[in-house]
């Protein structure tokens, strides 16, 4: 039987943002960097490669994720979403990162990508979520700006816009 070498490299198709993309990856490239250095996809930030800080929370199939501890070749067939792919359109803003300018939620965003993409989801599965859920789910991202409370705010502004919207 013939055996992996590490430094083999493979052929990683997967959607990114709804877009087929196709790169080559060694078994051990990390999808952040496979995202980063091989797509050019920068909007996902890698701050403590090791699961801590939340920088480079990505959904995957829908499901938010560390990117810096998942394996490119993981992704394979994948549906993969990234900050990139939020914005409804060019030269509009989610209600979510709506909500984030409109409460100052950011400084100097390094960490904003990954808090955007786990709330994303979040609020999506969790249309009532009250202000102990989202500094539940916010305590897996490290923010070493803001302090927390507008990032809460953002959060609960958008939960409530979104709700009107699905009510309307
Ligand atoms: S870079 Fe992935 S959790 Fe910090
Ligand atoms: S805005 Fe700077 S780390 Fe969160």
């Amino acid at each position: 039987m013939p055996r992996l070498r590490a430094t083999q490299r493979h052929s990683i198709r997967f959607t990114l943002n709804d877009t087929p993309v196709q790169g080559e990856a060694e078994p051990r490239m990390l999808l952040t960097d496979f995202l980063r250095h091989v797509l050019g996809a920068t909007g996902t930030h890698v701050g403590c490669e090791h699961g801590v800080c939340g920088a480079c929370t990505v959904q995957i199939d829908g499901t938010p994720a560390r990117a810096c501890l998942t394996l490119a070749v993981q992704a394979q067939g994948c549906h993969i979403r990234t900050v990139e792919g939020l914005a409804p359109a060019p030269g509009r803003l989610s209600v979510l990162q709506e909500a984030f300018r409109r409460h100052h939620a950011l400084q100097c965003g390094f960490c904003t990508a990954g808090i955007l993409m786990s709330l994303d989801a979040f609020l999506r599965a969790h249309p009532n979520a009250d202000e102990a859920a989202v500094r539940d789910l916010l305590s897996g991202h490290l923010c070493r700006c803001t302090g927390y409370a507008p990032i809460v705010a953002a959060a609960l502004d958008a939960a409530a816009r979104l709700r009107d919207t699905a009510h309307a």
